[in-house]
């Protein structure tokens, strides 16, 4: 379909999948990841026409910058961006009393200002059309919280959803999408052991396969709807 496409965290788990799903709709990817992948470089090698790959820590303001560097000189239009990268620490699963506060600081600069600073470099290359998805998850919901713990990781989700609404007003009358995805629990080094046995929880291939059709189709989704699973049941905020 030759579109420009944008994914970070695309070395492995459900970034890899949705930057592969693009190449077989033969779309152009800039794949960015922390540490690039043998899946990734050999995806590169059997498409060098339509996959770039480039090293990007999406806490590191000028990493972004000069991973995006290129694309933004181009001044080649963006269809769409998908903000995948995030981090979860199994010891963030603690009650408060137990909780390293620090650690919340990393998971924040990773989850929630990740996908501001992609946005902040991509954002000139937009146009009327142009989709972004934010992979925050349900744990970003503070109508459906029920957690007793997991306070950075959820925290971080939740202000990575206000980033996402705020880009949404601003970008909105120039004709740009945005929604906020749970992706389902997934069978990832992320989802864990728990996720690969169970039967509640869902491959990235499955899951990507559903956020791909809601980018390439966003009309379907009624305006009002952003924020929502991988399913498109919406989420409460
Ligand atoms: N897994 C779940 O059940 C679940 C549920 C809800 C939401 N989510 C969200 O879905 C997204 C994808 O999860 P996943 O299960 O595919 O996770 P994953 O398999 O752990 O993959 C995460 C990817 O993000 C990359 N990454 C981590 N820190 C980064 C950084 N600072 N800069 C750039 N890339 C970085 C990782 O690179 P390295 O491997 O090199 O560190 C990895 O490629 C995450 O945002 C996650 O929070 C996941």
């Amino acid at each position: 379909m030759n579109r420009q496409i944008v994914v970070t965290g695309a070395g492995k788990g459900l970034g890899y999948s949705i930057a592969r799903r693009h190449v077989a709709l033969e779309d152009h990817v800039l794949a960015l990841e922390f540490r690039v992948t043998d899946e990734l470089l050999a995806l590169q090698r059997e498409n060098p026409t339509l996959v770039t790959v480039k090293t990007c820590d999406v806490s590191n303001t000028d990493a972004v910058r000069s991973a995006l560097a290129e694309l933004v000189k181009g001044q080649s239009p963006v269809d769409i961006v998908y903000n995948v990268a995030g981090i979860f620490f199994e010891s963030d699963r603690v009650p408060l009393t137990e909780t390293n506060i620090d650690i919340a600081l990393t998971l924040y600069n990773v989850n929630a200002l990740g996908p501001v600073r992609v946005l902040a470099n991509v954002a000139p290359l937009l146009h009327n059309g142009s989709v972004v998805l934010n992979v925050t998850s349900e744990a970003g919901s503070i109508g459906d919280c029920k957690r007793e713990s997991e306070y950075g990781y959820s925290m971080s989700k939740a202000a990575a959803n206000m980033a996402s609404k705020i880009f949404s007003n601003e970008y909105r009358s120039r004709g740009v999408r945005v929604f906020c995805l749970h992706p389902g629990w997934l069978k990832t080094d992320m989802g864990g052991e728990g996720a690969r046995l169970s039967t509640f929880s869902v491959t990235p291939e499955e899951s990507a396969g559903k956020l791909v059709e809601i980018t390439t189709h966003p009309q379907d989704i009624p305006d009002d709807v952003m924020y929502m699973d991988f399913k498109r049941n919406p989420l409460p905020w």
